[in-house]
């Protein structure tokens, strides 16, 4: 059996000059180069992985995280493990990588969305080699897709918002973890639409949640924002209300783990609350993912598996003890904000206004 080569042939999103210049994966044929988001914004550092596991292990540990990426890890992770695979079993045992992989983390379905759809392929593979060509591809279009519905999304937001024509006014907006290049396939959801405000001088400026405990909102959207210029101020958490009760922010703008048929929206521990608080400040409240992000074989949000993660990530931070030792911690890290309470759930194949039942069959059938 010969050995794969490199296919440097193959372009990917890493080099697009449509992406965010900020990217969080790159995939270099016979491995996946991923940049350690545990580390920012202090260390640019870029782990190297050559194995399905090594991908489930970092997914799981949060080097990559952000549900359109874990999703295209997890394709590339696939492509890797055809790579590594030899002899008869080669399917089983690709097959047993996508259980791997599956296990690393439950409430993204992009994760799972990307597997089967990687799965699907592999079932179609009659030779390794043959496999081995066609993964790569399919890992890299699921790549190159997620960036397009990025950019998609951008322009579809700001029409639903009102803001592509006439003479709008710039508007502020709020945000909460990180929805950005880091997070996607290289331009962003949520940030992907705040970085299209920003390039038509339609945004006086964002404010971004710290968004304990895990603070992606601190170590990694102000790190993107300050690298590209875009305004930007950081806050606490419970500062939201306050920030609301002034009356500057006109829109909170956020990403999603997964969309239910009836529009229910899981994402980030402390989205839901924001949406309460929005429907009372009167603030609109959307929410950005690709459709790659909707499970219509889930009737409501209650049925969500909401992933818990070690309250050791509550407890303390880099080793710092920020509460007694051992003190009991209830750590879910999403939670579900209801349909009822959405403005907008902005795709790239269109947007769902009020969202319920009816607004998510006639986009998603
Ligand atoms: O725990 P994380 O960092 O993976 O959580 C990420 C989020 O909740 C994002 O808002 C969501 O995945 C959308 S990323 C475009």
């Amino acid at each position: 059996m010969n050995n794969p080569k490199e296919s440097p042939s193959l372009h990917t999103p890493c080099s697009d000059p449509r992406s965010a210049g900020t990217v969080a994966l790159r995939w270099q044929g016979a491995r996946l180069e991923l940049l350690d988001q545990r580390l920012l914004p202090a260390q640019e550092h870029w782990i190297t992985l050559e194995t399905a596991a090594g991908v489930a292990q970092s997914i799981h540990d949060m080097v990559v995280r952000g549900a359109p990426a874990i999703g295209i890890s997890a394709a590339y992770g696939v492509a890797l493990a055809a790579r590594k695979a030899e002899g008869d079993d080669w399917q089983t045992e690709v097959k047993m990588a996508i259980r791997e992989l599956a296990a690393s983390r439950p409430t993204a379905v992009n994760l799972f969305w990307a597997l089967q759809r990687m799965e699907r392929v592999l079932e179609g593979c009659a030779a390794l080699d043959e496999a081995r060509q066609r993964l790569e591809r399919e890992a890299v279009a699921i790549h190159e897709e997620d960036l397009a519905a990025n950019l998609a999304m951008a322009d579809h937001a700001l029409e639903a918002m009102g803001l592509s024509s006439g003479n709008p006014s710039p508007v502020s907006v709020l945000t909460h973890c990180n929805t950005g290049a880091l997070a996607t396939g290289g331009y962003g959801t949520a940030l992907g639409v705040i970085r299209r405000l920003h390039e038509k001088q339609l945004l006086k400026q964002v404010y971004a949640d710290e968004t304990r405990p895990w603070l992606q909102g601190s170590r990694l959207t102000a790190w993107e924002l300050v690298r590209d210029g875009i305004p930007v101020t950081l806050n606490a958490d419970g500062a939201a209300a306050a920030i609301l009760a002034a009356g500057e922010v006109r829109w909170i703008i956020v990403g999603a783990d997964r969309i239910t048929a009836n529009g229910d929206v899981a994402n980030k521990i402390g989205t839901y609350s924001l949406a309460v608080l929005a429907r009372h400040h009167k603030v609109g409240f959307m929410v950005v993912a690709p459709s790659s992000t909707v499970d219509m074989a889930l009737k409501s949000g209650a049925e969500i598996p909401i992933e818990e993660r070690d309250g050791k990530e509550v407890r303390e931070i880099r080793g710092i003890a920020l509460a007694p030792e051992g003190v009991p911690v209830f750590n879910p890290v999403f939670d579900v904000t209801p349909a009822n309470l959405i403005d907008l759930i902005v795709t790239e194949k269109g947007v769902v206004q009020n969202p319920g039942a009816s607004g998510m069959h006639g986009l998603f059938g």
